[in-house]
């Protein structure tokens, strides 16, 4: 229960086969969504946020996992059916008529390269003596049969594991969140609820940001992902010293350079800006405030950071395997993760931005197809703290 942080049992196993499931020590580690949990305050918008959220809480699990030295690995191939029959989700009679409960990713934590073998657990699960019922959450409820269809379209079979993608090696250190102050750091992340539109950062920390979105091997919290990154960022500038406000594209995958090239505004720059390693791009120096805060909703929040982004995804990976785009999602709320602790340890704050215009982010780029398309929004600024919110400390309710 995350809020008395602390595991409850469903299934008991003695088996001998169940440990030999795992041959070296780790942990399989879980994660579903409720729709409903989000869907009673977003609507139809809440199958997106369940999927960003798992992207949030993956990395979050990468970020932990790695301060005891462990490797985090998201295990890909398994099939949605196999994800509920390993968690438990598929149990009719302990589910009674709570909302249902949708299977999202498997996660291998621990040192060796082995994975658990996941039939196996399957079968021993069949044996094994559950407990606990699951709690109806609302007693009436809203259809948004638009989430049904979007969760059957995009359900997942079983696909063979896709082979290690091997990052080039980049020369700059780890950002400054995996250090010491990493505990304080993750536990003091909050969103910014509001910004004071005068904070200025500097461009070292910016570059330091961008730096963290770059993919390491065996780094956190990109070390999950076996694919290439398919996830850019469009970056609206504000307030960052030593860099002009304006437009701008990161690139975590300069590979990516021609498709973007071709798919933009033919107008743009393409301005190389920052270290030599980071492909950061000037498109046009432009005073982006209005249309930002349009873009996200009339969310003061976009325009009175020190800059907002909409993170751009290679949506035409899942034309041909749709479940591909909850993968997408995903990687954005990995992006979305970094940012926060990132802003933290830079002495900002983050927010991420569901609630945008995606045609309008488009416009702006001169995106006319759907190749590209703006999955997540984000922005970081100087945060302005709600006097009428009480902040209690972490793990403030375990007994
Ligand atoms: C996927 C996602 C979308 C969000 N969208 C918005 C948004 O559009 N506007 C906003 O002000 N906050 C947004 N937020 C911030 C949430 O409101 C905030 O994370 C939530 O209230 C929990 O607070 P915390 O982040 O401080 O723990 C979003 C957060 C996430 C994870």
């Amino acid at each position: 229960m995350s809020r008395d942080h602390t595991l409850e049992r469903r299934a008991a196993l003695d088996h001998p086969r169940w440990s030999a499931a795992f041959e070296n020590d780790g942990v399989l580690l879980g994660l579903s969504s409720i729709y409903w949990r989000e869907a009673w305050k977003y609507g139809m918008r809440a199958w997106r946020y369940c999927q960003h959220d798992c992207g949030h809480a993956i990395a979050a699990l990468c970020y932990a996992a790695a301060m005891f030295g462990w490797q985090t690995r998201l295990l890909a191939s398994a099939s949605d059916e196999l994800v509920s029959a390993l968690l438990g989700l598929d149990r009719e009679a302990d589910l009674g008529d709570a909302e249902p409960e949708a299977p999202d990713a498997l996660l291998w934590v621990g040192l060796g390269t082995s994975r658990p073998k996941l039939e196996d657990m399957r079968e021993e699960l069949r044996d094994a003596t559950w407990s606990g019922r699951a709690n109806r959450l609302s007693a009436e409820h809203m259809r948004w049969p638009d989430i049904d269809s979007i969760h059957r379209a995009t359900r997942k079979l079983a696909t063979p594991e896709p082979a290690a993608h091997r990052p080039a090696p980049l020369p700059l250190p780890l950002g400054p969140v995996l250090d010491p102050t990493f505990a304080t750091i993750a536990r003091q992340r909050r969103s910014a609820v509001d910004f004071d539109g005068q904070t200025h950062i500097d461009d070292e920390s910016f570059f330091a940001m961008l730096d963290a979105l770059m993919v390491r091997a065996n780094t956190p919290p990109w070390n999950a992902l076996a694919t290439p990154p398919q996830v850019h960022a469009a970056l609206m500038v504000h307030r960052v010293s030593g860099l002009d406000p304006g437009l701008y594209l990161f690139l975590r995958e300069p590979s990516a350079f021609a498709d973007f090239r071709s798919s933009l505004r033919q107008e743009w720059l393409w301005l190389k800006k920052g270290p030599e390693h980071l492909p950061l791009y000037l498109l046009l120096p432009h005073d982006l405030r209005a249309i930002g805060k349009t873009i996200c909703c009339h969310q003061d929040i976009a325009a009175d950071s020190c800059f907002a982004l909409g993170m751009l995804a290679h949506v035409e990976l899942a034309r041909e395997e749709p479940w591909r785009y909850r993968h997408l999602f995903w990687e954005c709320g990995m992006l979305g993760h970094v940012l926060y602790l990132e802003a933290e340890a830079a002495g900002v704050r983050a927010t991420g931005i569901g609630c945008y215009f995606d045609d309008e982010m488009h416009g702006l780029l001169g995106i006319d197809d759907d190749r590209w398309q703006s999955l997540y929004h984000f922005t970081v600024g100087g945060p302005i703290d709600d006097v009428r919110l009480v902040t209690l400390p972490p793990y403030a309710f375990q007994p």
